[in-house]
C-alpha cells in the first residue's frame, strides 16, 4: 500500500470543487494513509463534514474548540503530525491568508504550524484566477516552498470555459504519491549548497559584488531539504530566509571566508552544489581607511581569487558529486561544457543572461542540465520548481552508484 502510514491533513475551503475532495480521500484511504480533514467554515456549505469524517474515519476539525464533545484541538500538534499537507480546493480567500500568515480559522494556523511539505490545488472562476492578486498569491505561496497543483483548462461550475478548474482527485492523488516517494529520497543525506555573492572589500565602506540575490541557491538547499537531506547553506550577503529546520546557515562575506567555510564542510558532504556567484576578482589590498575622492583617476589592483570548485576537486573522493553553475552571456553551451571538464564536475547548471526571464534577481529561472553524457534544457519556471528539477535529476541520473548505493 502506497500510503501507509503517513499522516496526511486535508483543508478544504469553501469552493464548489470541494465536492470531488470525497473521493480523494477514499483513495488515501484505500492506500493505508491516515488522514485528517479541516474544512474551513464556508467548505461546510459545500460538502457535509459527515461524508468526510465517515471516509476519513476521524472527526473534521473546524475550529480550535469542539463545542459538542469540549475537546481542544491543537493545530500545533496536527501540524507537526502531518507528513504532508494539502490544500484542495483552496480558494482566493484563504490563499490570501496562507501568503500573510493571517490565521483567523483553524486551516490557516495549521498551516503555519506545519513543518511538513505543502500542495496546493487552487480552484475559481477565470477571472478570478487570472487576477492579479491571485497570481501574486500563487507565486509567494511557491516561493514559501509550497507546491503549486496547477488548476486545469475546462468547463467551469459557471459555465464558462478557461482556466481555474481544480485537478481531478485521481491525478491529485498520483502528485502526493510522487511527492512522498522523493521527500525520503536524501535521508542522511549531508548536502552542502552555496548560494549569493560574495563582498570583496576595498576600504571599510566599499566592495565589489554582483547582482546574485541568493534566490536559486537558497531554493536548491529548500529542495534538497524537502528531500530528507542535512543540508548546509553557505551563503553571501543576502536578505533570504531559510525555512526548513534541516538546513544550517552559514553566513559569510568575501570568497575568501566562502572558500574557508566550504573546505571545511566538503569533506562530509555527499553532494556539493556550487550555486553562489563567487567574485572572480578581489582587490590585491584592501584599504584600512576610507579611500579620498582627491584624484581625477584612480585605478584599483586586482587579483584573481582562487577557483573554489577547482581547490576542492583535489580533494575529491569518488563518493561524492560536485555540482557548478554557469552564468553566460554568449557561447552558452561551449563555455559551460568547458567548465564542466575543466573543474571535473559531475554537472554544469547553465543559465545564460540572453533567455528572458532566466538570471539574477527574477523569481522564474531557464537552465540547461549539462553533463559528459547529455544537454537537457528545462523549461522556464519558478525557481524553487527549477530547483525541485534538479534534485530530481540529481537523484535519478547522477545519485546510481554515489548516493543511492553508499
Ligand atoms: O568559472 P566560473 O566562475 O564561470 O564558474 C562558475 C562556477 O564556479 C560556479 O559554480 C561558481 O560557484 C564556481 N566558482 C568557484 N570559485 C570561484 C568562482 C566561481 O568555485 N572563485
Amino acid at each position: 500500500m502506497e500510503f501507509e502510514g503517513k499522516k496526511i491533513v486535508i483543508g478544504i475551503t469553501g469552493s464548489i470543487a470541494a465536492y470531488k475532495i470525497p473521493l480523494l480521500v477514499r483513495l488515501l484511504k484505500k492506500e493505508g494513509a491516515d488522514v485528517q480533514v479541516i474544512m474551513t467554515p464556508t467548505a461546510r456549505d459545500f460538502v457535509t463534514p459527515l461524508t468526510l469524517s465517515t471516509l476519513s474515519e476521524r472527526p473534521v476539525i473546524s475550529e480550535p474548540f469542539d463545542s459538542l464533545t469540549g475537546e481542544w484541538n491543537s493545530h500545533v500538534d496536527l501540524g507537526r503530525w502531518a507528513d504532508l499537507m494539502l490544500f484542495a480546493p483552496v480558494s482566493a480567500s484563504t490563499m490570501g491568508k496562507m501568503v500573510n500568515a493571517i490565521a483567523d480559522n483553524f486551516l490557516v494556523t495549521t498551516y503555519i504550524a506545519a513543518k511538513c511539505p505543502v500542495y496546493f490545488a487552487p480552484a475559481m472562476d477565470l477571472d478570478m484566477f487570472k487576477h492579479p492578486a491571485n497570481q501574486a498569491n500563487i507565486k509567494k505561496l511557491q516561493s514559501y516552498g509550497n507546491i503549486l497543483i496547477d488548476p486545469q483548462e475546462g468547463e467551469l461550475a459557471s459555465r464558462l470555459k478557461g482556466a481555474g478548474r481544480m485537478e481531478e482527485p485521481e491525478v491529485i492523488f498520483e502528485i502526493l504519491k510522487e511527492g512522498l516517494k522523493k521527500k525520503q529520497t536524501l535521508t542522511n543525506k549531508k548536502v552542502l549548497v552555496t548560494a549569493g555573492p560574495t563582498y570583496e572589500r576595498i576600504d571599510p565602506v566599499r566592495y565589489i559584488g554582483n547582482f546574485s540575490s541568493g534566490k536559486m541557491g537558497f531554493a536548491l538547499a529548500e529542495a534538497f531539504a524537502s528531500r530528507g537531506a542535512d543540508v548546509t547553506l553557505i551563503t553571501g550577503p543576502s536578505n533570504l530566509k531559510v525555512s526548513n529546520p534541516n538546513i544550517k546557515r552559514i553566513d559569510i562575506e568575501s570568497s575568501a571566508e566562502m572558500l574557508s567555510e566550504v573546505k571545511q564542510a566538503f569533506s562530509k558532504a555527499d553532494i556539493l552544489m556550487m550555486s553562489a556567484a563567487v567574485a572572480d576578482f578581489k582587490p590585491s589590498t584592501a584599504q584600512e581607511q576610507k579611500i579620498k575622492k582627491n584624484t581625477q583617476h584612480w585605478s584599483l589592483e586586482l587579483e584573481k581569487t582562487p577557483d573554489i570548485l577547482s581547490e576542492l576537486a583535489k580533494q575529491k573522493s569518488p563518493r561524492q558529486l560536485m555540482i557548478g553553475f554557469a552564468l553566460e552571456t554568449e557561447n552558452e553551451q561551449y563555455n559551460a561544457s568547458q567548465k564542466l571538464e575543466n573543474k571535473k564536475l559531475d554537472m554544469i547548471v547553465l543559465n545564460s543572461l540572453r533567455d528572458e526571464g532566466a538570471g539574477f534577481a527574477t523569481d522564474t529561472n531557464k537552465v540547461t542540465l549539462i553533463t559528459k553524457q547529455e544537454q537537457l534544457p528545462l523549461d522556464i519556471k519558478h525557481k524553487s520548481e527549477v530547483a525541485q528539477d534538479i534534485v530530481s535529476y540529481i537523484v535519478d541520473n547522477l545519485s546510481q552508484t554515489k548516493i543511492k548505493d553508499k
